[in-house]
């Protein structure tokens, strides 16, 4: 990552702005679910939408989505290409604004939601704990009555059917989430491909994300039995049996989903 030249240069590079509608819904339902009474709650409930890409797309949904849950939601795109942002211009609406910036994310005050998807996949992997860091510092803190805000970081293909994400709070990463359309997959290793950068060139013997994949497929086929009454019970059953052994944070209503979340530590990268 370049190092700030001028106060007025963002941080970060110009890369590939591939999206498409409806892409991200999977990490948009998820995060309604899981930080949605966090969003409700807030004075100034700010989601960033950062590295929206060459259409403004899934800004405008984590908009629509947000709201839903947390009526006074608004969405800050941040885009680092220039003429990505004057593209996304007649999207602006009340509560939904597009600005030039990278990973200092130039607005005043500190977001509740920062999400970033697509975007490091086309980094270094040994930028990625230094962007997490800068990211983290902006989210808004942790209080008494709130855990502070949320970072979701993560990737998927272009459709939006196989996603790999993770979670992390203003003091690190708390979460590893896989969700996926589930007649899309063979095995739920089908979703190494999307692991987010921190974790792909992980997927190799000897570290816990190639371990918890084998298990993950291993739980799979023994619950093949369960393919019989449609892949979202048989992956349920996968994921009650993976929690024998892996700490999974999330229960059956989120498994339904076609999606499993477990703890960061359980994966995290070895040294
Ligand atoms: C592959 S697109 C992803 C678009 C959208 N988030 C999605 O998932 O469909 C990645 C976008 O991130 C932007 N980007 C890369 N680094 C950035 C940074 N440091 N700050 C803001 N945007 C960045 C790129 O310019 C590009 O438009």
């Amino acid at each position: 990552m370049p190092t700030r030249a001028a106060a007025s240069r963002p941080l970060g590079t110009i890369t590939r702005g591939t999206t498409n509608p409806n892409r991200l819904r999977r990490m948009d339902r998820w995060i309604v679910a899981t930080h949605g009474a966090e969003l409700r709650r807030a004075d100034d409930p700010l989601a960033v939408d950062l590295g929206y890409g060459a259409a403004p797309w899934t800004a405008v949904e984590l908009l629509h989505r947000l709201r839903a849950v947390a009526p006074r939601a608004r969405v800050s795109g941040v885009e680092i290409d220039p003429v990505r942002v004057a593209a996304a211009g007649p999207y602006a609406r009340a509560g939904l604004d597009f600005r030039r910036g990278g990973f200092e994310v130039p607005l005043p005050g500190r977001p509740l939601l920062i999400r970033a998807a697509n975007v490091l996949r086309q980094y270094d992997e040994a930028e990625v704990p230094g962007v997490w860091r800068r990211l983290c510092a902006r989210l808004a803190p942790a209080s008494a009555h709130s855990r502070g805000g949320l970072l979701v970081e993560g990737t998927c293909d272009e459709i939006g059917r196989r996603h790999v994400w993770v979670a992390l709070g203003p003091e690190g990463p708390r979460t590893v989430t896989f969700a996926a359309r589930l007649g899309s997959l063979d095995r739920p290793s089908d979703l190494a491909e999307r692991l987010p950068k921190a974790l792909i060139h992980r997927n190799v013997p000897g570290e816990p994300v190639h371990a918890f994949l084998r298990d993950f497929d291993r739980a799979w086929a023994a619950a093949a039995p369960y393919a019989s009454y449609g892949a979202r019970q048989r992956w349920t059953r996968t994921v009650r049996d993976l929690t024998a052994d892996w700490p999974v944070t999330d229960g059956p209503a989120r498994w339904r989903q076609g999606e499993v979340t477990v703890r960061w530590g359980a994966l995290a990268p070895r040294g």
